[in-house]
């Protein structure tokens, strides 16, 4: 998720979850291609398992960001076919590319040509008034027989005109039935469902039907739902441990960070969320967020944003 799932979230979701997938940010081909490429490459080995997704649609560019993906050690390769930004939409890639499956076919076959991790495709269930099932189906049909096994599929249509890119996460009704019905069609195909999922409770009823569950908004600003993922879905013997475990082994990366001029409210941000529900909730957040671009690069924030958990103490009399 673009602006979200950067390294420093990536390194925290890490601590609470060992085995879910996690994805960067959307990279676009041309960043890799012209831009800071190792930047926009880097991550910590804690983070694995790790897709990288691509934005981009001409074949011979992604293949090429393919292999720079593989070098790189990502356990996948993940192809934008869902995104309805205008900017997006200029670079004709995201959820435009539903319109042309069979270059998004070619896309992956030259993909699938040059790498042996897996590519993988994440879509919408339709865009515009391509919206039927017939037209899924045949999207992911086609792009399927040229080398992609695994959709991760956003549960509502995009509207390419006239809805923002947030209206396009709300506003489009949810239809399970279509990717559930992708799967029994596709049996042998994996096929992940994504879209206003908030729970574990849920992602377990939608794992009845489909292969995998893509947690997006509520796995960035409640974090702490991932927590028993490990434990309930992929059969490991320990979770976590508690959030100040969590928060106590997030401190050393923090540091070193610090220490490599990165600016503390840059990570803290993607920790907003890690006490939501809890008493203090409210005081953790607002300290860090008044304080850490005050003092960006004072660790001892972090400390005492922690220390704030907890009920307020008693007055005294
Ligand atoms: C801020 C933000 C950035 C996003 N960036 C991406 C992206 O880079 N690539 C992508 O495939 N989806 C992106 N998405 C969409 C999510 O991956 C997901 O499909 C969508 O939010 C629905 O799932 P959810 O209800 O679990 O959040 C983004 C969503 C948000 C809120």
């Amino acid at each position: 998720m673009m602006e979200y799932t950067d390294r420093y979230f990536r390194y925290f979701a890490r601590l609470i979850s060992r085995h879910t997938l996690l994805y960067t940010e959307m990279v676009t081909t041309a960043a890799l291609i012209h831009g800071d490429r190792a930047r926009f490459l880097a991550y910590d080995a804690s983070e694995h398992p790790l897709a990288l997704q691509l934005g981009g649609s001409d074949p011979h560019d992604l293949a090429a960001c393919a292999q720079m993906a593989e070098q790189a050690g990502y356990a996948e390769v993940n192809l934008n076919c869902g995104c309805p930004s205008d900017r997006v939409q200029n670079g004709s890639f995201g959820a435009c590319l539903m319109k042309t499956p069979q270059l998004v076919g070619d896309a992956v076959a030259a993909m699938v040509d040059a790498v042996s991790i897996p590519v993988t495709v994440k879509n919408r269930i339709g865009v515009d008034d391509m919206d039927s099932y017939e037209h899924l189906r045949d999207f992911v049909g086609t792009v399927s027989e040229r080398g992609c096994q695994s959709f991760a599929v956003h549960a509502r249509k995009a509207w390419l005109k006239g809805l923002s890119p947030k209206q396009n996460r709300d506003i489009p009704p949810l239809q399970y039935e279509l990717v559930q019905r992708l799967k029994r069609d596709f049996p042998h195909l994996e096929i992940i469902l994504n879209g206003g999922v908030t729970s574990l409770d849920e992602a377990e009823e939608h794992l009845r039907q489909v292969d995998g569950v893509m947690i997006g908004r509520e796995a960035y600003h409640n974090p702490w739902i991932l927590a028993d993922a490990d434990t309930r879905l992929f059969g490991a013997r320990q979770g976590p441990g508690s959030r100040e475990q969590v928060l106590q082994a997030f401190i050393p990366f923090v540091e070193e960070q610090l220490r490599a001029g990165v600016r503390l409210g840059h990570i803290t941000r993607h920790i907003l969320g890690l006490y939501n529900g809890q008493p203090g909730a409210r005081r953790f957040r607002r300290h860090l967020s008044e304080n850490t671009w005050r003092r960006p690069d004072d660790i001892a924030v972090l400390h005492e944003a922690q220390a704030l958990i907890g009920p307020l103490p008693a007055p005294e009399h």
